[in-house]
């Protein structure tokens, strides 16, 4: 949210909403080449309305990169090494990512911790990296359905963010875009349930509040996602302190995003 004075009244104006496409192993290069080439052009007007950040797999960033440089749309990666360089077979490092025309990465996702063991330590030596170069981490947090019921949501929070804000001193001074902090409730990643708009306004505020107290030199952004779709945008558009959206399952299906994207007053 920013503020604008318009002939001595201060109002708030949104800025806008920001839509990260979490593919996930969702498409294939051909199919994300296919998606990208067939819809180039309505993707481009909705880069004038909206700031849209694509997230395919690795291998599919370079040959889209040759198809948006010139356009608004900017490219994400799904995951990076924590190493720089070196022999760890499998990985991708911020460089490649950088050289393969990101401008964003996804670190933290909840598919990556619960099936690659990813510790916070781990999530906190790729947002450096990512930082140094150039591509702004794009951070998820979120509890777990067991430490939603035992009410350790904002516990668990602050442990997945501890590590970040402490990152984020060292290298504050280079900083120069927003952070993307996603909040994505583990129990609402594709299961079709989302979290009341309370428990929302809750947890974004104290997010909010713990960065201001924490990294108060730097900025971000507050995404949310989990079962995120047309039918429920709106939902989550009405929340103030929501910047934008990560989208998995729905942001494949082209005509579903641009549904989400024009859905309500606000996009
Ligand atoms: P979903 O996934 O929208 O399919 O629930 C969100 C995510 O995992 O980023």
């Amino acid at each position: 949210m920013i503020f604008v004075k318009t002939e001595g009244v201060s109002i708030a104006m949104r800025q806008k909403f920001v839509y990260v496409a979490n593919w996930k192993m969702n498409s294939t290069l051909n199919s994300s080449l296919t998606w990208v080439a067939q819809n180039l052009d309505e993707l481009i007007a909705i880069s004038n309305d909206a700031q849209l950040i694509i997230c395919p797999s690795d291998v599919a960033l370079y040959p889209l990169d040759q198809f948006l440089t010139s356009t608004n749309i900017k490219l994400g990666a799904q995951n990076c090494s924590s190493h720089l360089a070196g022999s760890f077979t499998g990985e991708t490092s911020a460089v490649s990512l950088k050289e393969a025309g990101c401008s964003f990465c996804i670190i933290g996702h909840a598919e990556q911790r619960k099936y690659h063991q990813e510790t916070d330590s781990g999530i906190a030596k790729k947002f450096l990296h990512l930082v140094e170069n150039n591509i702004s981490p794009i951070v998820c947090i979120g509890e777990t359905q067991d430490e939603y019921q035992e009410k350790n949501t904002l516990l668990i929070l602050e442990q997945q963010l501890k590590k970040i804000v402490a990152a984020c001193s060292e290298i504050f001074q280079t900083l120069s875009n927003p952070i993307y902090i996603a909040y994505e409730p583990v129990w609402a990643i594709g299961t079709g349930n989302i979290p009341t708009k309370d428990h929302l306004e809750v947890v974004l505020s104290w997010v909010s509040q713990f960065m201001r107290a924490n990294a108060p030199a730097i900025q971000w952004k507050l995404l949310y996602g989990g079962s995120t779709n047309a039918t429920n945008i709106d939902y989550f558009k009405n929340i103030d302190l929501i910047d934008g959206f990560l989208i998995g399952a729905a942001s494949v299906n082209f005509q579903e995003l641009k549904k989400m994207i024009y859905s309500g007053s606000q996009f």
